[in-house]
């Protein structure tokens, strides 16, 4: 049986074992996928190790995405961009790289019905999260995307970045306080400001009920920022449950050349996630 893996530190609280089960058992795939802890300085050899076993593919989550970037032979454009690599795959003792956040981000977005395409975009935040998701949001032709953050320097270098991207016109970098009175479709919160239970200070008139609000992280209540959102009168509000489910039907997708339906996925998580 085809072995896949997902190395993180901590890794108890992942969901990916139980999703990719799911998604083999669903598309008839005979795969195991497991999940292993990885000290902090054993990255390289863990992967190394795995390989050796015959492993196929492995996700790699947090605080590894940076080093599994840097162990890969082949990388795609998004993981590039991305400065991060989240899938794996071993073919012929080749490691390629690849990142499919922003690529769940997407499919959970339209999931929702949310149109992309010359659509103005808010993105709070410029840390892994958002800098992952950018490339995919470009390539659906967005009017704008306008990336703010506490600290405008890391806005401006992502900017940067895509110097060469056909579409880097459409990037823009500001701090929180210069975004007050323009008009956005959708505001995406990728800061890890809600972790210690704290929104990204922003305006509350950029919020209106026809602004999708939507939060990368996901809880069994709902978000601070979507909370938030919710009292500045937003009717669309998101969780990120659904991006981790994308994120996780693009690997399976990379790996097995088959792309797993996520609605009933995503239903049974959400009803665990109640339950908890
Ligand atoms: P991740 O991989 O989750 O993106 P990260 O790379 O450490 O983590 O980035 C965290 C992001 O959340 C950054 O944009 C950070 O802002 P700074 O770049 O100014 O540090 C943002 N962030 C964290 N706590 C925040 C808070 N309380 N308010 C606003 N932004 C916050």
């Amino acid at each position: 049986m085809d072995q896949y893996r997902v190395f993180g530190n901590p890794i108890k609280q992942s969901r990916s074992p139980f999703i990719h089960q799911f998604f083999a058992k669903e598309t008839e795939q005979k795969i195991n996928y497991e999940s292993e802890l990885v000290a902090i300085d054993s990255f390289d050899e863990k992967i190394i190790k795995f390989m050796g076993e015959q492993g196929k593919g492995a996700n790699i989550t947090v605080p590894f995405k940076e080093q599994a970037l840097a162990l890969c032979d082949q990388l795609s454009e998004r993981a590039r961009l991305a400065g991060a690599v989240n899938t794996l795959s071993f073919i012929d003792g080749v490691i390629l790289g690849d990142n499919t956040d922003g690529l769940g981000l997407v499919q959970d977005l339209q999931r929702n019905n949310v149109h992309l395409k010359n659509s103005r975009i808010l993105l709070l935040g410029a840390g892994g999260a958002a800098k992952g998701v950018i490339l995919p949001l470009l390539d659906q032709h967005p009017q704008m995307i306008v990336i703010a953050n506490r600290t405008v320097s890391k806005a401006e270098s992502i900017c940067k970045q895509f110097n060469l991207h056909e579409n880097k016109s459409k990037l823009r970098a500001y701090g929180f306080d210069d975004v007050t009175d323009q008009n956005f479709d959708i505001i995406i919160n990728a800061t890890s400001a809600s972790l210690n239970g704290k929104i990204p200070p922003i305006s509350g008139q950029l919020v209106g009920a026809d602004v999708v609000c939507y939060d990368m992280v996901y809880g069994k209540e709902l978000t601070p920022f979507l909370k938030w959102a919710k009292n500045e009168g937003a009717d669309h509000i998101i969780d990120g449950l659904g991006m981790l489910v994308g994120q996780a039907a693009e690997s399976f997708a990379i790996w097995r050349g088959i792309k797993p339906e996520v609605e009933s996925v995503i239903t049974s998580l959400r009803k665990s996630l109640a339950a908890e």
